[in-house]
């Protein structure tokens, strides 16, 4: 639960593919922020909504305990946190409140690219590395495949040449990553975008205002960039 504040605050990418864009449309919404000597906490100027500036796969959790009211962070992210409760009988705590039309990418299995690809029943007592254990599982579990998950926190994708894992599964944007490393794509497990987040329950104070008003002035400006 999140204790009584008067202040929103709202996490997003520190840096990475969602960091500029995030920080545009929050800025297109009207805020502006003090410049912030440890660039990670940037204090809200025009209105009460300050930022929070962290990895991407943390922003799940500080919503889910009332550390940030809003992140602005991939479907992906909170897909795997939700698979992850719902493996141990909790309920999501947090709701996809606008999907903002960037940061488009696919949670996609890919293996080496000399292989016959003829489909899920393939994995069966294979290896796969992934950084989204929770939703392969969930995945494979839905085809009825045994698989090994090797869950790995970043560079999944030199796995297969390193030989801890016989393919991967992880994000694909541009290929660029999959093309680098000899690697195909071959099945979508979900497909992605940067999306607003918020708490499963709303909030009973001041913020409650302050979002509502932030979202009225981003559904204006996401139509304007339609
Ligand atoms: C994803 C993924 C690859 C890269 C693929 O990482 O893990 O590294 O993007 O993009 P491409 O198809 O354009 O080459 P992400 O940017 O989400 O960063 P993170 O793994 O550090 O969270
Ligand atoms: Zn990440
Ligand atoms: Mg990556």
């Amino acid at each position: 639960g999140s204790a009584s504040r008067d202040r929103l605050r709202i996490a997003i990418q520190k840096s990475g593919r969602l960091a500029e864009p995030a920080r545009s449309l929050l800025a297109a919404c009207g805020l502006s922020w003090r410049e912030s000597r440890d660039r990670l906490f940037c204090y809200g100027e025009s209105l009460p909504v300050d930022l929070l500036l962290v990895r991407d796969d943390d922003i799940p959790g500080l919503i889910a305990d009332g550390v940030c009211d809003l992140g602005i962070v991939g479907r992906n992210e909170l897909d795997e946190q939700a698979a992850g409760r719902a493996r141990i009988g909790l309920a999501p705590a947090y709701r996809e409140l606008r999907g903002l039309g960037f940061g488009q990418c696919r949670l996609m299995l890919a293996v080496p690219e000399d292989w016959d690809w003829q489909g899920p029943r393939q994995l069966q007592g294979l290896r796969i590395a992934t950084s989204y254990p929770a939703i392969l599982a969930a995945w494979l579990e839905r085809q009825g495949i045994q698989a090994q998950v090797v869950e790995l926190s970043g560079s999944v994708e030199i796995a297969p040449r390193l030989g801890t894992a016989d393919l991967i599964c992880d994000l694909v944007s541009s290929g660029a990553t999959l093309r680098a490393n000899q690697l195909k794509p071959v099945e979508t497990l979900l497909e992605s975008e940067a999306v607003l987040a918020g708490p499963a329950q709303g909030f009973d104070d001041a913020r409650a205002g302050l979002a509502q008003m932030l979202l009225r002035r981003m559904d204006g400006v996401l139509q304007l960039k339609d």
